[in-house]
């Protein structure tokens, strides 16, 4: 595992890792650990200009980042568009921010399941409630329905849930320095591997 210095500089002392996903791992929270990292996701509007939102980072690997997300939402219908995205990782606090550009692929129903099994009792209630008809109703209604919702823990995702994988082409390491400047270091995927560059704040 890379040996990551507690608290900011993107990497330990002399050469960067050569491969991204090593400096992830050290630096992003296994996909075990329930506490997710809150991602801010952007896509190109179908009207041509960028968009964004936040979401939870589902899981990650060598194949990608993971997020869900409700099928009729404007994030999918963007995807299917234009399947590209870029997103930014804010994790921990102020000191470190992950950068990935790439293409977006929908993700298969095994690491769905997973991701799934892996949310809260709040957030799984709110993949099968938050719906545009819940969200016109007046507050009382809609508290009131949340009430008496009770979820089925053998039932699997809900229906409205999918999951897109970003393969990233760009991953760029942004870490706040006590003792200096803060500093990029952005991995380009070349035909092999990745081109590594430092780059200033
Ligand atoms: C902290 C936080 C976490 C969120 N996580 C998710 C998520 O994992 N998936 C999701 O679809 N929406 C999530 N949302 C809601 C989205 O930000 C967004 O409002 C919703 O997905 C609709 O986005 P869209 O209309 O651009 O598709 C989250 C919001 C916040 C503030």
């Amino acid at each position: 595992m890379t040996e990551v210095l507690p608290g900011a500089e993107v990497h330990a002392d002399g050469a960067p890792p050569a491969d991204p996903f090593a400096l992830a791992r050290a630096w992003l929270p296994p996909d075990e650990d329930p506490e997710r990292p809150r991602v801010t996701l952007s896509t190109i509007g179908e009207d041509g200009y960028p968009d964004a939102r936040t979401v939870l980072l589902s899981a990650f690997d060598e194949s990608g980042f993971a997020f869900h997300t409700a099928r009729d939402s404007r994030k999918v219908a963007e995807l299917a568009a234009l399947p590209r995205a870029g997103i930014v990782v804010l994790w921990p606090d102020f000191g470190r921010q992950l950068l990935v550009r790439g293409d977006v692929v929908r993700d298969d129903d095994g690491p769905a399941a997973a991701a799934w099994a892996a949310r809260s009792d709040y957030l799984r209630r709110l993949a099968r409630l938050n719906t545009g008809e819940l969200a016109a109703l007046p507050l009382a209604e809609r508290v009131s329905r949340w009430a008496a919702w009770t979820e089925d823990p053998a039932a699997g995702p809900a229906g409205s849930w999918v999951g897109f994988r970003l393969r990233p082409r760009e991953m760029t390491f942004w870490a706040a320095s006590a003792r200096t400047a803060s500093r990029r270091l952005q991995y380009v995927r070349t035909g092999g591997g990745w081109r590594c560059r430092p780059l200033p704040g």
